[in-house]
This record gives structure tokens, C-alpha cells and sequence, in this order.
């Protein structure tokens, strides 16, 4: 009996910690399940999106200003192979086109952002709003209207303008708070009688951690330890400022709704019958999701950060916590201010307690005291970061669901890269990578998280950060080397349009003939594609042989002609 009980506190022991460590959600419950078919609530949302940096181009037209994803990218050495997002897709120039793609798989939203400098081109509104800019996504707002794709709207995604960071030091300086509300609240005024889903920063740990930590990222600064948690302080008042903007000037008027895109990987613990590793796996979680969810859905950091970056600086024989740290009023302030959550998801990790001593200097990293690891069996088809485990979503969105009070979720990024330079349009791993993640995503609406809406990503291939060219994540394959940009439809696009037409999975033996008949689209595409370096041959020979040789007989022809005259006078 003694025994018995003994087992059985063993069993709940750990149960009854880890609620203490991430309240209501339940880690040992991992079952798997097997494939659903069946269809998700109508009305939900189906898209792909991209960013502007990433696909837009024209970095310095009409009046756009430089961001820091100009500047950054034209150093040497900072981006694979020294590209530059100076052309990328070109998709400055390709609304037309590029809507008739989402037309033609029958999206019901795109997401996209807004460049800050290209409408704000030194980012300050009182000195000078360029209207070139407002004009081009205007048009780009009006034409997806005209199609029926609504349109979501991410106000920063990573491209700050440059003089911003020139002169204030970029988002170390709280007075980004006011300039980033000016801005955002030019797009409400300017965009909001159409745009009704608003997001106001795209996947801030990464401008943090990336920019300001690491460094990989623009404006590429290494201030390990202290930069980064500064950074989100500022970013995460900035979002409550423009959240309560939008709330008291627009939201009566505009009935739309501002949210926040978090990016968060799940983490689950390497053994889950261990105390130490269920902390360490949701202190994983924490210090990504959670350092920017915590705060809007509770008004303060997660415990987890408080005492481990804490712990950490007293360490360190600091006087302070280097994470900083909310008054009262700020923590109210900060309170409530999403409408929904948007939630960028790609992979997951496992997680084991790991010590890191302090005295080694201090980093975002080795605050957390943990290790990642992977399974070798997980496929990694793409990214070396990027390893397919559907089933790490579903935990991961009904760990949101536990945390945040079920939330409204919108998926505003999920999706795969293929390795390097790949130029095989028949992409069978994304199509199983799509598969597998939206039916765990079904499962965990069907476990009853409230998501609204799914956002492949992404609708093109483009410039993928400081992996330049290199990494492809599009539905649609661009050719970087032709002269229009073209773009070439992978097998995963005929794939998602029946997933999208069927709203969900009906049947096996229907998903087996989707799979079929996307492999034969793309085989007869690759023929094109094989083609087009002779087309690019072709372009070369017409647009710039031809002209030169014409261009040299006609100066050989002068020369020629006046040694002539000169003999006879
Ligand atoms: C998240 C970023 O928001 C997006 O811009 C990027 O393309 C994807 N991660 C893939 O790396």
C-alpha cells in the first residue's frame, strides 16, 4: 500500500508542479491521434502572405525612404552571397499579376506589410509623407478588394526606416513608441475605411533577438544580454499605445481589429515523466511566445523570464534585473490590447534543463538554462532550422489556448523552405508539410481552440533575410535570374486549392488524386522552367547583342566615312 502511494505521488507530483509552471495545460497528454477527415468551420479563412522588404523591390523608387534592410544588405558580408532585396519579385510592379495567382487558388485573404519608409520615408510623419507610397498600397488594398481577398495588414515587419536608427538608435529608444504610433495611425486614417485586420508587429522576438543580440538580423547590432530585452520593452508599449490609438480614434468608425503576429516554435519536454525538463520545455516557450503574449494577455512578463533573467543579473553582481520591468499603470495599460493573436509556426524542439554559469557573460540564451534538440527522423526538407513536426502545432496552439483564455488565433505564418537553389517545381515535401499541419490544426480547433483563419507562407518565393535567395518558401517558384520575375506554380499550389475548395480533408482517397493531379501540373511546368533559361538567352541576344553590334557598325560606319570624305578634299 505504502508503495502504491508512493507511485501514485510520483505519478501526480509532477502533474501538480507543472501546473503551477504553465497553469491549466497538460503535458503529458501528447497523443498524437491519427489523420481527420473532416472540414473546418465555415467562414474560416484561407491565405498565403509575404512581406515588403521580402518581395517588393524597388527599394529606392518613388520617393521611398532607406530602411534598415537597405542599408544592412548592401555591407558585404552580412547576407548569403551579398544579395539584396534591391529587386527581389519585383512585386512593386506585379499587383495584377500576383492577385491573379490568389484569385486563381481562391484565397480569401493575403497577408502583407506595409514598408514604413516607403510612405514615411525618414519615418516621422510631422516631416513628410511620401503619397507615391500611400497610392501604391492603395491600389494594392483596392485591387484585392475588387477580387473578394481581404486584406490583413502587418504595419512592421522588420524594415525600420533607416534614419530612425540613425538618429535614435532604432528600437533600443522609447521614442520609437510615439514615431511607431504616428505611423500607424497615418495606415488607420489613410487605409482603415477598407483594411479591417490590423498587425502591428510581425514576429518581434526575432527583431529583438536578431537584431539586437545576435546581430544576424538588421540594424545587425550585438548588445548580448541587454538589447534584446530592452528592444521588446519598447516594442511591446509601442503595440498597446497603437492598440489604445486604434481603440479611442478608429474602432468605432472602422470596426476592424488589431492584433499581434508571435512567432513561437514549440517546445516539448525530452521526458515528459521529468519535472526539470517540463520547466525547461515551458520555459522555452515562455521566453519566446510568451515575453510578448504575457504581457498583452496579463500585463506582465512570464514568471519564468522575471526569475531566471533575475536570477541571472543578481548573478552578475548587477543591482537590477536586465529585463526590465512594468509600473503599475503600464502593466494595465499594456493589458488587453489584442484583438486576436496571430501566431507564425514552422517547427519544434525538444527541451532538457541545461546550467549555464554566469560568469561567462550574459545572453538572452544562457538566461534561459536549457538545451534544444532534435530527432534525427524528423524530415528537414528545407531550412536547416526548419524540421517537419506537425504534431508540435496542435500543442502548441492549445497551449495558447490554456495560457491566453482560448484567445482568437489567426495562423499568420506557416509553411516550408526547400534547400538552396533548388528549381524542382514538384514539391511533394511541402505538400505533405501542408497536410499534416493543417490537420493538426483542425485537431486543435476540434479540441476547441478558437482559430479564425490560416496563413500559408508564403505566396512566393523571396529574399529570406540573411539567407538571401538561398531559401525558398513559396507556393510559387520566382525565377530571381529572368528579367520579369517569373513566376512558376509548384505542385503544393494545386494541393492547397483543393484543400481550400474542400475546406478541410473529406476523404483519403480524394487527398491520394489531389496528390496525383498536383504531381502532373508540375512535371509539364518543370518543362517551362528548363525552358527559360533559353528565353532569358533569347531576351539577351534582342535586348542588348542586337542593340550593341547595330551601335558599333553605325560608329564603324561614320569613322569610315569621314576618313573617306578627308582622302577626297
Ligand atoms: C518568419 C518571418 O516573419 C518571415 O519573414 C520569414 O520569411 C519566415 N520566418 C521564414 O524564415
Amino acid at each position: 500500500m505504502a508503495q502504491y502511494t508512493v507511485l501514485i505521488l510520483c505519478r501526480l507530483l509532477p502533474l501538480a508542479m507543472c501546473a503551477s509552471a504553465s497553469e491549466d495545460f497538460d503535458w503529458t497528454n501528447n497523443d498524437m491521434g491519427s489523420f481527420q477527415y473532416s472540414t473546418f468551420p465555415t467562414a474560416f479563412s484561407w491565405g498565403a502572405g509575404g512581406s515588403a522588404y521580402q518581395t517588393e523591390g524597388a527599394w529606392d523608387k518613388d520617393g521611398k525612404g532607406m530602411s534598415i534592410w537597405d542599408v544592412f544588405s548592401h555591407k558585404r558580408g552580412k547576407i548569403n552571397l551579398n544579395n539584396t532585396g534591391d529587386v527581389s519579385c519585383e512585386g512593386y510592379y506585379k499587383i495584377k499579376e500576383d492577385i491573379m495567382l490568389m484569385k486563381d487558388m481562391k484565397l480569401n485573404h493575403y497577408r502583407f506589410s506595409i514598408s514604413w519608409p516607403r510612405i514615411l520615408p525618414n519615418g516621422i510623419k510631422s516631416d513628410h509623407i511620401n503619397e507615391k507610397g500611400i497610392q501604391h498600397y492603395d491600389n494594392l488594398i483596392n485591387t484585392l478588394l475588387e477580387n473578394q481577398i481581404t486584406p490583413i495588414v502587418t504595419i512592421y515587419h522588420w524594415d525600420l526606416p533607416q534614419a530612425l536608427e540613425e538618429n535614435y538608435g532604432g528600437w533600443q529608444n522609447s521614442s520609437m513608441v510615439q514615431f511607431f504610433n504616428d505611423y500607424a495611425n497615418l495606415c488607420f486614417e489613410r487605409f482603415g475605411n477598407r483594411v479591417k485586420h490590423w498587425i502591428t508587429f510581425n514576429n518581434p522576438w526575432s527583431v529583438a533577438v536578431e537584431g539586437y543580440e545576435t546581430g544576424e538580423h538588421a540594424p545587425g547590432l550585438k548588445l548580448k544580454g541587454t538589447g534584446a530585452y530592452k528592444v521588446a520593452h519598447n516594442i511591446i508599449k509601442a503595440h498597446a499605445k497603437v492598440w489604445h490609438t486604434y481603440d479611442i480614434q478608429w474602432r468605432s468608425k472602422q470596426k476592424g481589429m488589431v492584433g499581434i503576429s508571435l512567432s513561437a516554435d514549440w517546445g516539448e519536454p525530452v521526458d515528459v515523466s521529468h519535472q526539470r525538463d517540463i520547466e525547461a520545455a515551458d520555459r522555452y516557450v515562455q521566453f519566446s511566445l510568451g515575453w510578448f503574449a504575457a504581457p498583452l494577455y496579463t500585463g506582465d512578463y512570464p514568471q519564468a523570464m522575471k526569475d531566471y533573467v533575475g536570477k541571472k543579473s543578481a548573478q552578475q553582481g548587477l543591482s537590477s534585473s536586465r529585463l526590465p520591468t512594468f509600473s503599475p499603470q503600464e502593466k494595465s495599460y499594456v493589458r488587453g490590447t489584442c484583438d486576436f493573436l496571430g501566431i507564425g509556426h514552422f517547427t519544434t524542439r525538444y527541451v532538457t534543463q541545461k546550467n549555464f554559469p554566469s560568469n561567462r557573460g550574459s545572453s538572452y540564451f544562457t538566461d534561459r538554462d536549457l538545451a534544444e534538440l532534435v530527432d534525427p527522423l524528423w524530415p528537414d526538407p528545407g531550412s536547416e532550422w526548419l524540421y517537419s513536426v506537425p504534431w508540435g502545432f496542435r500543442r502548441l496552439l492549445n497551449y495558447v489556448k490554456s495560457l491566453y483564455g482560448n484567445p482568437m488565433i489567426y495562423v499568420t505564418e506557416n509553411g516550408v523552405s526547400e534547400k538552396l537553389m533548388c528549381t524542382n517545381l514538384c514539391d511533394e515535401w511541402r505538400m505533405q508539410y501542408l497536410k499534416d499541419y493543417i490537420n493538426e490544426m483542425l485537431k486543435a480547433v476540434n479540441d476547441g481552440v478558437n482559430v479564425k483563419g490560416y496563413t500559408t507562407w508564403s505566396l512566393l518565393d523571396k529574399f529570406e533575410w540573411d539567407e538571401g535567395y538561398s531559401e525558398r518558401f513559396g507556393l510559387y517558384y520566382v525565377d530571381f535570374g529572368s528579367k520579369d520575375k517569373a513566376r512558376y506554380p509548384k505542385a503544393s499550389v494545386h494541393f492547397y486549392k483543393r484543400i481550400i475548395s474542400s475546406n478541410g480533408f473529406p476523404n483519403q482517397k480524394e487527398i491520394e488524386i489531389w496528390k496525383r493531379q498536383a504531381t502532373e501540373t508540375c512535371t509539364s511546368s518543370n518543362q517551362l522552367l528548363a525552358a527559360d533559361p533559353l528565353t532569358s538567352h533569347m531576351e539577351m541576344v534582342t535586348e542588348i547583342v542586337v542593340p550593341t553590334v547595330c551601335t558599333v557598325c553605325i560608329l564603324l560606319s561614320a569613322v569610315f566615312l569621314m576618313f573617306l570624305l578627308r582622302g577626297r578634299l
